[in-house]
């Protein structure tokens, strides 16, 4: 596949997508994020990779929506080519999702970097929503994520007030996993991603699925939706393995069956 907006590579069971518009500090136009989900659904795909990270520069995870691109559009023209519904393709994704954030994570780039599954974040990463500053609010879930994972005060101050988090702020309230210095901070996320994938596949898409069945449901629900997963589970090889290594004492050697 040849892409124009996006870099991919593969390190060992991790499939990595950089997001390459630096002239644009890394703005989504409908090209890089028609690429981001291809490249992302084509890793999914691949059992050769058991986890995926995207990341963009030093300077800019992705400073948003490409403002450029919409600046004159009708809503009609919004509507007509789904303008923000093409950011729910994310949701498709069944493998764990990283975003290594170093610098602006901006607009659509926070937008996006909270969809994923987790954050490694750089010393220098950059949080906000910063729509309201150019007319507009969050459309691409800012509103909705940053409530859930932020609370509403937070989440209010940041897409109404212009509030920019820092990489330890985003740490201190529980937005980033883990904050690491920016030399390297790629390395970090990968090595971060490596563990994951070389995890049992079957049970951490079952556990990603319920874990994200919180945010849907209430909890009776989503105490049915974690037994859904949990039981099945005891169909695969996988399962049989993992407690048989552990009483013998052994590291299992998973199949992803
Ligand atoms: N869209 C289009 N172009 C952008 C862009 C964006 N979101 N962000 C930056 N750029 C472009 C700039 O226009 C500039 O291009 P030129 O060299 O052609 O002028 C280039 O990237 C470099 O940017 P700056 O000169 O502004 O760099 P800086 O270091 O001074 O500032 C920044 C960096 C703070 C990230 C600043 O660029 C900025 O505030 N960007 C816009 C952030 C924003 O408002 N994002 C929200 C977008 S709307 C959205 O995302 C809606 C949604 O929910 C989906």
């Amino acid at each position: 596949m040849t892409y124009t907006t996006i870099l991919t590579e593969i390190r060992r069971r991790v499939g990595i997508v950089t997001l390459n518009r630096p002239q644009a500090m890394n703005a989504f136009n409908s090209t890089m994020l028609t690429e981001l989900f291809d490249a992302l659904e084509a890793f999914d795909a691949d059992e050769n990779i058991g986890a995926m990270i995207v990341t963009g520069n030093e300077k800019a995870f992705a400073a948003g929506a490409d403002i450029k691109e919409m600046a004159y559009a009708s809503p009609f023209e919004m509507i007509g080519q789904g303008r923000v519904e093409k950011w729910d393709r994310i949701r498709g994704i069944k493998k764990v999702v990283i975003a290594a954030v170093s610098g602006w994570a901006l607009g659509g780039g926070c937008e996006f970097a909270i969809s994923c599954d987790m954050i490694i974040a750089s010393e220098s990463a950059k949080f906000g929503q910063p729509e309201i500053t150019i007319g507009v609010i969050p459309g691409a879930g800012g509103t909705q994520r940053l409530a859930r994972l932020l609370g509403k005060n937070l989440a209010m101050e940041m897409v109404i007030n212009n509030r920019t988090l820092t990489a330890a702020e985003a740490l201190q309230f529980g937005l980033a996993n883990r904050v690491v210095p920016v030399d390297g901070y790629l390395d970090a996320a990968v090595a971060f991603a490596e563990e994951i994938a070389a995890r049992a596949p079957l049970a951490v898409r079952m556990a990603k699925d319920a874990v994200n069945a919180a945010f849907e449901t209430t909890l009776t629900e989503g105490l049915k939706a974690e037994k859904r997963n949990f039981y099945p589970l005891f169909s695969t090889e996988d399962q049989k393995e993992g407690m048989k290594a552990f009483i013998e004492k052994r590291k299992p050697n998973w199949k992803g069956r």
